[in-house]
């Protein structure tokens, strides 16, 4: 497994969707799917029809691709994800991301549900990423380095762009929704972290905790792509309140969150697909 089937996928996107490349793409987060499925003009496919592509397995992930137009180009929507806790390997996890990379798009924004650790975050609260802790020990670019991918030794300084966060503060403005940033923290799940965890993660300096979006940012920052990233609080992380974290809320927030979450996107698709300053 490795850059040709990489290759193959990206083929068969650009021959499904009927669009030779596309500039960006968005992965959507869980509970977040929804924002897809309303898009005008979209070409579905289910990623069971592109070849080596991983399709999810948990309850709110549906496992499409959509190629959209945004102002004359080609943007990519994934609605569902794979995650490590579900067994696959961290290959497949950066598959889609990584195959995004190679039909074109130059930016991936990356979407994410996480628990809110700060003392001020609230559950609803779209926060921007500035940067992340690997608080699993897995990297995706274990293993022989593909030269083809980007280098040996990747510099992950500025994973989520700097130039990029600054064109979100104008998006999150036009959309109303008020602008925070945090760094976050990434856990394999599938359990929820334990109040003493979260402790930890607050003393070393998370804002929030989450099961995905680390790998992605790694392995793009790998290609040298821009990367832009939200979580969406959907939760007070482990012993900030004192109820447990359970499923259900996360997706109830998400579905709660809905309308801000479009808003907010609508306004981000056309500074996503325009060339990077
Ligand atoms: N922890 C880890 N992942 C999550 C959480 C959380 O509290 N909420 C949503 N995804």
């Amino acid at each position: 497994m490795g850059y040709e089937q990489l290759q193959e996928a990206a083929a068969a996107i650009a021959t499904l969707s009927g669009r030779e490349s596309h500039s960006a793409a968005m992965v959507l987060g869980s509970g977040l799917g929804d924002y897809a499925a309303a898009l005008p003009d979209a070409v579905a496919i289910p990623y069971a029809d592109i070849p080596h592509f991983p399709t999810p397995k948990v309850a709110g992930h549906s496992g499409t691709l959509y190629s959209i137009d945004v102002g004359g180009r080609g943007a990519l929507v994934f609605s569902g994800r794979v995650h490590f806790y579900e067994g696959w390997s961290l290959f497949d996890v950066v598959f889609g991301v990584r195959t995004a990379a190679l039909t074109g798009c130059h930016t991936v924004f990356l979407t994410n549900a996480a628990g809110g650790v700060t003392k001020g975050l609230a559950v609803g609260d779209l926060v921007a990423i500035k940067d992340h802790i690997n608080f699993t020990g897995q990297n995706p670019l274990h293993g022989p380095n593909d030269e083809r991918l980007g280098t040996r030794f990747p510099d992950v300084s500025d994973a989520y762009s700097r130039g990029l966060r600054s064109e979100m503060i104008a998006a999150y403005e036009e959309a109303g929704v008020s602008y925070q940033e945090g760094v976050y923290t990434w856990f394999t799940g599938p359990s929820y972290e334990t109040p003493a965890e979260i402790e930890l993660v607050r003393r070393l300096g998370g804002d929030l905790v989450g099961m995905s979006t680390v790998p992605e940012a790694i392995a793009l920052a790998h290609m040298r792509r821009r990367v832009g990233a939200i979580s969406l609080v959907t939760n007070l992380a482990a012993g900030a309140s004192d109820q447990p974290v359970t499923h259900k809320e996360v997706q109830e927030a998400a579905e709660l969150a809905k309308s801000k979450f479009t808003e907010l996107v609508d306004r981000l698709l056309p500074r996503l697909v325009a060339d990077p300053a």
